[in-house]
């Protein structure tokens, strides 16, 4: 271990007190086991949950899991999709910081609740079709011949549902703010981008029937997309994300506009901002930075997993090593495979 790590965690943790925000229902995503929901008094215990969204917990125990997959789902493909960029969505996944983001309203943050909503909406949805929860289950609506000469059967997934049990879970977190303020807007707009980031990307599957293949009967049914898919969507969103500012709309009501009036106005399924990023270099308890001390970084990319753009200009350490490898394996009949074991020396770039 390194000597700062002590460090890094405390910051962390100081960083954990200080937050707000309307993602700390991702808390679920620590609850051991499935059948815990099952157990009295589970949704009341946990923190992080708004007293809206205790109720729908002990309401819906039986989608809980779902939920609690849909949250691990989210974090996992947001380390994914960020891993070789200076924010890396360490403070949005760590253990301890379920819920903690990042405090301004910036692009990783819009990121981070669309993933999160996107999460919720395509695991409940998944168990809607696998039959395990009596409340839902395939998408009975979409039935008959289709205009492309098919039949629709099979299940279909009912996006419908789990949609709109991520709206009302996850929305109910963030209307504990006071009036319709500015950060309120930003974080229902991208709670529905992600949503819809899994609707619109929508497939179809099919199956033949006939005589040795041939497709006589062809049956189809929809199904939500890849969680991966969701996730490069997502990240592509994340790219192109517009910022916006607050405009007054009669005495009370406002609205998102985009800022720069020569850009188009957002859609629905496009994530906003309305704050600059910090540029994540040094540690900073007040932004969600860790910084990128200690970080790999590439010698030879330009990009921002380059060593110059990720270490910020710092430099960077060149360490090292040799590993041992399995190689030269050979298949002998049957059934066993062999292999030799060889050493490969290799160097990595570390951040100052
Ligand atoms: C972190 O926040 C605390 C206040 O809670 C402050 O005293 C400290 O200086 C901050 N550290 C950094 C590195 O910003
Ligand atoms: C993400 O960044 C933090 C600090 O910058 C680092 O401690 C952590 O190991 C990184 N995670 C990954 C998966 O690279
Ligand atoms: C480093 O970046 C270069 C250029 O973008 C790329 O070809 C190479 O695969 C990268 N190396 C690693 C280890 O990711």
């Amino acid at each position: 271990m390194q000597p700062t790590t002590g460090l890094m965690i405390a910051l962390v943790l100081q960083e954990f007190l200080l937050t707000s925000s309307g993602i700390k229902w991702l808390s679920v995503a620590s609850v051991a086991g499935s059948d815990r929901w099952n157990e009295d008094g589970e949704c009341d215990r946990l923190q992080g949950l708004h007293r809206k969204q205790k109720a729908i917990c002990r309401q819906n125990v039986e989608v809980m899991a779902a939920v609690r997959e849909g949250a691990k789902m989210a974090i996992d493909e947001c380390q994914h999709q960020f891993k070789n960029r200076r924010w890396n969505c360490s403070t949005f996944g760590a253990i301890h910081l379920f819920g903690k983001a990042l405090k301004s309203g910036c692009r990783e943050k819009a990121f981070v609740h669309a993933v999160s909503s996107a999460g919720v909406a395509h695991s409940v949805t998944r168990a809607c079709s696998s039959g395990a929860l009596d409340r839902c289950g395939c998408d009975r609506s979409i039935y008959g011949r289709s205009a492309n000469g098919f039949e629709w059967a099979g299940c279909s997934d009912n996006i419908a549902y789990g949609s709109a049990f991520a709206k009302n879970f996850i929305d109910a977190g963030e209307k504990l703010k006071r009036s319709e303020s500015s950060q309120l807007l930003m974080n229902l707009h991208n709670n529905n981008a992600g949503r819809k980031s899994v609707e619109d990307n929508m497939r179809i599957q099919c199956k033949c029937h006939g005589v040795s293949g041939s497709c006589e009967l062809k049956t189809c049914w929809r199904s939500i997309p890849s969680f991966r898919d969701v996730g490069l969507v997502l990240k592509d969103k994340f790219d192109g994300a517009t910022e916006v500012e607050q405009r007054k709309i009669g005495t009370t009501r406002h609205e998102l506009v985009a800022k720069n009036k020569q850009y188009k106005q957002q859609t629905e399924a496009d994530l906003v901002y309305l704050d600059d990023s910090p540029d994540f270099c040094e540690p900073d308890n007040r932004t969600g930075s860790l910084g990128t001390q200690g970080r790999l970084c590439n010698k030879t990319s330009k990009a921002i997993d380059g060593c110059e753009l990720m270490c910020c200009g710092r430099g960077f350490n060149t360490r090292r090593g040799t590993v041992t490898e399995r190689c030269n394996c050979k298949f002998h009949w049957c059934c066993t495979v062999k292999c030799s074991r060889c050493k490969r020396d290799y160097e990595e770039y570390v951040c100052r």
